[in-house]
């Protein structure tokens, strides 16, 4: 069975980048869909950054979303820097003229997120197979997916957004149609883990150490989040909790500093690559997130990224359809939409 529809956005993937995209959209009355080929709760519980930036925050706020945030998310105005022995703190608030950063882990965006967004009636499909993207070069798109039901889809839009990370099938769209990518693989990993143990700092501690770099981080005040530096190639077979806290306890030793151990809940190694490709659309396909660029975990940048991305793809596609949509996107790539007027100013602008 076969059912057609229209939608002006049509967003691949329920990551933070395409739900935010959807919720942005429905502020500025314009209509999507958003398919997803994993189940809601397994978006609900991948492990991911958790650190938010000012700029992050504020939008989170502005759009109605900064309630749970604001309740149970941590403000940090600095970090601790640690090497030689000594842990010197650092005052962003100080340096940066009142600048902090939240502890608030994707996980929970993601889930303010999909609960805001079924809440308001918007479509979103979990646990779709086979989505394809065609007639990108026309001023209708299409999206086509299986439900979970096994019924095909066939979506008409006037933009659809590949917000389905690197590993999703946008970038490889936009990709066949000729671009540039720019890419270094770094020579080390991170281990991370998740314990079931109140942090042992009141802000983040980056070390360095003749054994490599630890990161204490967390995630609530009972979840410490903690990283340590390996080879690219470790084995986490070889990584048993014990080893792991001996090595966190070795890189984070101060004298009269204590690092406190609980159960690991979880643990997985993460490459370290940047990766950006351009140019970022094909036709009317437009890349936001991951699936766009990729940074290290070290800098805590890329859900950061993300939301800044569809903050600007959300009021590129609000003045496109303002101006009635198909005579607003050129063919060819260029900076802004051809023939449309200034961004609008409402929320998220
Ligand atoms: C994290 O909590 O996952 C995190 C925090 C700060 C970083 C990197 C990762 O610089």
């Amino acid at each position: 069975m076969t059912a057609i529809s229209r939608t002006q956005v049509g967003i691949v993937g329920a990551g933070p980048a395409g739900l935010l995209l959807s919720h942005l959209l429905a502020l500025r009355g314009i209509d999507s869909i958003v398919v997803e080929n994993r189940s809601r709760a397994y978006c609900e519980a991948r492990q991911r950054a958790g650190l938010l930036e000012a700029g992050t925050v504020e939008l989170l706020r502005a759009v109605g979303l900064g309630a749970r945030m604001d309740a149970e998310g941590l403000e940090h105005g600095g970090i601790h820097l640690q090497f030689e022995g000594e842990r010197h703190h650092l005052d962003f608030r100080d340096l940066t003229g009142g600048r902090w950063v939240t502890i608030y882990a994707q996980t929970e965006i993601v889930k303010d997120l999909i609960k805001a967004r079924l809440a308001a009636g918007a479509a979103i499909e979990f646990e779709v197979s086979d989505t394809e993207v065609s007639a990108l070069d026309t001023d209708q798109p299409v999206l086509r997916f299986t439900d979970s039901a096994g019924t095909r889809h066939v979506v008409t839009c006037d933009v659809i957004a590949g917000c389905d990370g690197f590993h999703g099938i946008s970038r490889d769209v936009v990709a066949a149609g000729g671009h540039t990518v720019w890419e270094t693989a770094y020579p080390y990993a991170w281990l991370g883990i998740l314990a079931e143990v109140p942090p042992s700092t009141d802000e983040l501690i980056y070390s360095h150490h003749p054994d490599g770099f630890a990161l204490h981080s967390l995630r609530s005040p009972a979840i410490s989040r903690l990283y340590l530096q390996v080879a690219p190639d470790e084995d986490i077979a070889q990584w048993p909790d014990e080893r792991i806290w001996a090595q966190l306890q070795r890189r984070f030793a101060l004298p009269g500093w204590k690092l406190t151990e609980g159960p690991v809940l979880e643990k997985s190694i993460t490459p370290m690559r940047s990766f950006v490709s351009a140019p970022m659309r094909r036709g009317r396909l437009f890349l936001a997130g991951d699936a766009a660029h990729i940074v290290p975990p070290t800098g805590a940048k890329g859900m950061n990224l993300a939301v800044a991305d569809v903050r600007l793809l959300s009021r590129a596609f609000g003045a496109t359809t303002r101006t009635s949509g198909s005579t607003c996107w050129s063919a060819t790539p260029s900076r802004r939409p051809v023939g449309c007027g200034g961004p609008p100013t409402s929320p998220g602008g």
